[in-house]
């Protein structure tokens, strides 16, 4: 199975378009053998957080795999309070420390909270200095992207946004886009709890395509050149999800998806997030 599709980011770094992503799966046995498994599976891509409290796990099934570091795209974040408080280095030393690794492929300022224009002066430090490969934002709207890019001397090369079928978001898709900023999608099958899985129009692509409605939603979101990362600790959904290269929607069906959206988010609006940490 060909596992091994990219998205060229605007420094010529390539991301896999699917990554395993482990918000929600727990410190111990269920990350160390999500990431053991989807690396076995083919994965090249894990996105964690400091906030999750599982990166020395994610270490751990990284170390457990045959994998080798080089050939593993390994993404952190700093978390609100080391934003506000533009502990910015420290923090990626402590990611580093926990993940055991050298370097990161991509670390990204989890929220634009208040700070978060400082803290991204000292992202481009790290990256001059060449401490992580790429560096990047998540949950900014046009105008935290706005905010950022008057004051950048380096441009983010990702935002990772919530993005599913039920909040499609094509005007920030449209902009980021427009200035090689490439979109990541978190909560891509309605994150945990959601009922997404069991909408009716997913379901019915599932039965046409002989496709669970996990793989559909992952493929539309290949299909529109959007990064995703599906969360799951269960070995036999970490394989299917990862097996969507070898079929493809049609236009209609695309569109279809498309037309689902309802401007639903699962997790929190990012206005309510900066508000939270003013
Ligand atoms: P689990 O980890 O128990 O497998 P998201 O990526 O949108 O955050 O969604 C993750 C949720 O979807 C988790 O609750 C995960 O549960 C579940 N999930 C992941 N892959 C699949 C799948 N192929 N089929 C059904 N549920 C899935």
């Amino acid at each position: 199975m060909k596992t091994d599709r990219t998205v060229k980011l605007k420094n010529g770094i390539e991301i896999p378009i699917i990554g395993l992503g482990v918000f929600k799966s727990p410190q111990g046995e269920d990350t160390i053998n999500a990431v053991k498994w989807a690396l076995e599976a083919g994965y090249r891509s894990i996105d964690t957080a400091m906030i999750y409290g599982n990166e020395e796990s994610v270490g751990e099934g990284i170390r457990l795999s045959k994998v080798n570091r080089e050939d593993i795209f390994l993404c952190s974040k700093v978390w609100n309070t080391d934003i506000r408080e533009g502990r910015v280095r420290e923090a990626f030393e402590e990611s580093l420390e926990r993940l055991q690794t050298d370097y990161l492929d991509s670390y990204l300022l989890h929220w634009p909270v208040a700070g978060y224009i400082g803290a991204w002066k000292q992202m481009e430090q790290l990256y001059r200095e060449g401490r992580v490969r790429v560096i990047g934002v998540c949950n900014c709207k046009i105008p935290h992207l706005e905010a950022l890019l008057a004051q950048a001397e380096i441009s983010p090369m990702i935002n990772q946004i919530e993005n599913h079928p039920y909040l499609v978001q094509k005007p920030l898709t449209s902009y980021c886009r427009e200035r090689q900023i490439a979109c990541e999608a978190w909560s891509p099958l309605g994150g945990t709890g959601g009922n997404l899985l069991e909408d009716l129009t997913i379901q019915e692509l599932g039965k046409k395509y002989h496709r669970s409605p996990a793989q559909i939603i992952i493929r539309w979101n290949i299909q529109r050149n959007v990064i995703v990362i599906p969360k799951s600790i269960h070995k036999a959904r970490i394989e299917q999800n990862i097996d969507v290269f070898d079929f493809e929607l049609t236009a209609e069906d695309m569109e279809q998806i498309d037309a689902l959206d309802r401007e639903l988010r699962v997790g929190p609006d990012p206005d309510a997030m900066i508000e939270k940490w003013k």
